[in-house]
């Protein structure tokens, strides 16, 4: 068998995963840190950092396990080298760097939105550019315009100027009083809600940009008129009306994006994709397979495999990008 290792660590997953270079998914694992991470409300960096690097090896150990594979079966190792938090990515580089090195193998540094983008191009679905793309995560919120599987052939039409869509999630799911990270639990609250209850309304700025900072303060404000003896029995409709404003938002302006582009072809990537309301909103598009929307290895992996690669010296002075 000929896979690609694919590795991530950018954030608060440690994540391995083979492919084929035909992009079928062999194995996927992902030790999510999110319980760690939940009592301080959010990542702390330094504390991921520390995570990765007790967990890189058994997950990369349990990928080839899983695949019935092993070292020899490898023959590229592919990592995201950004952007993300510089002391998690750094892990990651240097395992990948490390086996790369002994086992003489060339090395894939990956842009962690490519990656994302890449969860499209894996089999069965196996999606081809051109395309309109919505990527929304918890660290970033971009319109790209995918005119090829390469990441020099994707070029960005629009971008949040203040807070991520994942992290408008976030932040609203902590103001009802959820644990971190909480967009998927605010998608299940939303679903008892009534998403017409509360009018919360997003900015529109200029061009294909968005902006996601206003609509937690009027959550905040909403939250703190009602009285606390009601606040229990309204938090689904909070969480309806809220998460509807932000899959509006995202909607509106993928519909301008693709009329712009004039590539009516429209898919959604990253963990806000996962969203039950978002996917709903969007029944033309096609949404990464749920399995792939928050942050894997496999979707490294794909990317790599339209990414040129380092051989061996050259990657030893290779560099995680925050
Ligand atoms: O792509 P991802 O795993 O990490 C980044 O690259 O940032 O995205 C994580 C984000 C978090 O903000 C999380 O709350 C959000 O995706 N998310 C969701 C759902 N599942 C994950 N947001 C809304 N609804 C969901 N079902
Ligand atoms: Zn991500």
């Amino acid at each position: 068998m000929a896979v690609i290792l694919g590795i991530e660590t950018s954030c608060d997953e440690t994540a391995a995963a083979l492919v084929t270079r035909d992009g079928e998914i062999r194995s996927n694992v992902i030790a999510s840190q999110a319980n760690l991470h939940a009592r301080y409300g959010g990542v702390v960096p330094e504390v991921a950092s520390r995570r990765h690097l007790e967990l890189v090896t058994p997950v990369i150990r349990e990928a080839l396990g899983e695949a019935g594979a092993t070292l020899d079966d490898v023959d590229t190792v592919a990592v995201t080298a950004g952007p993300g938090l510089i002391g998690a990515l750094l892990v990651g580089v240097s395992a990948a760097k490390a086996l790369a090195w002994a086992r003489r193998l060339p090395l894939v540094p990956v842009d962690h939105l490519h990656g994302h983008v890449a969860s499209l191009f894996l089999e069965p679905l196996g999606l081809e550019p051109p395309f309109t793309c919505l990527l929304a995560s918890g660290g970033h919120t971009l319109l790209l315009d995918v005119r090829d599987r390469a990441w020099e052939g994707v070029g960005v039409l629009g971008t949040t100027l203040d807070d991520a869509a994942g992290e408008a999630f976030d932040k609203g799911a902590r103001l009802l009083g959820l644990p971190y990270p909480g967009g998927a639990a605010l998608d299940r609250l939303a679903r008892n809600g009534d998403p017409e209850a509360f009018s919360f309304p997003v900015a529109r700025v200029p061009g294909l940009d968005f902006s996601f900072s206003g609509l937690k303060t009027a959550l905040l404000y909403a939250v703190r008129d009602l009285p606390p003896t009601e606040l229990e029995a309204r938090s689904a409709d909070l969480a309806a009306s809220y998460q509807h404003a932000i899959v509006r938002a995202l909607v509106e302006r993928v519909a301008e994006a693709a009329e712009q582009t004039g590539r009516d072809r429209i898919a959604v990537v990253g963990g806000v994709a996962a969203n039950s309301a978002l996917r709903a909103a969007f029944p033309e598009a096609t949404a990464a397979p749920l399995a792939l929307c928050t942050d894997n290895a496999a979707m490294i992996a794909s990317a790599a495999r339209y990414t040129e690669a380092l051989v061996s010296p050259a990657y030893l002075t290779l560099d995680a990008y925050a």
